[in-house]
């Protein structure tokens, strides 16, 4: 049976978990005021993350991903609702919560691929110089990417630009590494391979990831819990819990495809997004 809850119940479940989550998002709502629009991108969207999840928030573009990331990462503060990180509340971006964007340009062009990764350590003072070169190595070397560590941004593939944001977020050890999209831009190869990358990356240090996305296939491949999103503004629809027990399972994996599917998919917009005000 696929393990999918509805949102009621994923609540329920969230407050029996509320004391031990890593990240606890509660009933956040988050919008964009421009001078003529109020525009609602996530309406009450509850969720946790625990230690060592890959937690992937999956929904249609415009569902209020990138946003939501966004508030997590202290961009953004909620209109309504709090979010925590290790039990203190979101107020300012921290280098405990460190983001991969999906853009390839997210690297400074006039520093190297070791000093790009060195970088925000020694910014932040979290290093000194000759720790920082040898936690940069360590994570460069994780990335595959060895033989580039003195090379520049601009002669890199967006693969290997990737990886290097990939490096740089892992070498802060951050209590979550939130990824906005990382593999979209990637051709169909390449995106594969950087998934496997990512999961047996994963395998080695066991750290914890919000990954978004809008590929179900992608979704199911690299996490162990999705988050369904409706169209926007977005809200919770369902939650699948145990996603590595039923990809174990080949016929339960094809069928939590199409079960996603339909649940994205199936249900009409209830109430517009944007508000004139
Ligand atoms: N800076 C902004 N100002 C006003 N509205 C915004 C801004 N950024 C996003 N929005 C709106 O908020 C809603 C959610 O946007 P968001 O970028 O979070 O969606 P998403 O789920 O990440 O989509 P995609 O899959 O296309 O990246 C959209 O309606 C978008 O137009
Ligand atoms: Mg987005």
């Amino acid at each position: 049976m696929l393990a999918i809850s509805d949102p009621a119940a994923a609540r329920t479940a969230q407050g029996d978990a509320a004391n031990a989550a890593l990240v606890d998002v509660r009933n956040v709502t988050l919008q964009y005021k421009t001078s003529s629009l109020l525009v609602t991108a996530t309406d009450d969207v509850s969720f946790t993350v625990d230690q060592s999840d890959r937690f992937v928030l999956l929904g249609p573009s415009g569902c209020g991903k990138s946003t939501l990331l966004k508030a997590i990462g202290g961009y953004m503060k909620p209109t309504v609702g709090s979010i925590a990180v290790n039990g203190r509340p979101v107020s300012r971006p921290g280098a405990d919560r460190m983001m991969v964007f999906q853009e390839f340009d997210q690297l400074l062009p006039w520093k190297t691929v070791l000093h790009n990764v060195m970088f925000p350590l020694l910014a932040t003072r979290r290093l000194p110089r000759k720790e920082a070169e040898e936690r940069a190595r360590h994570y460069i070397d994780k990335v595959k990417l060895t033989r580039a560590v003195d090379s520049y941004p601009h002669t890199l593939s967006g693969g290997m630009k990737q990886r290097v944001a990939i490096a740089r977020g892992m070498a802060m050890q951050p209590d979550v590494l939130l990824m906005d999209e990382p593999f979209a831009a990637l051709d169909a190869l390449t995106r594969r391979q950087m998934q496997d990358e990512l999961l047996q990356l994963w395998d080695e240090t066991r750290f914890t990831v919000i990954f978004v996305t809008h590929s179900i296939a992608e979704a199911i491949k690299i996490s162990n819990r999705i988050l369904l999103l409706s169209p926007h503004p977005g809200r919770v629809k369902a939650e699948v819990r145990n996603v590595d027990s039923i990809k174990a399972d080949h016929a339960e994996a094809g069928a939590l495809e199409k079960r996603i599917h339909d649940l994205l998919f199936s249900e009409t917009i209830e109430e517009p997004g944007h508000v004139q005000r």
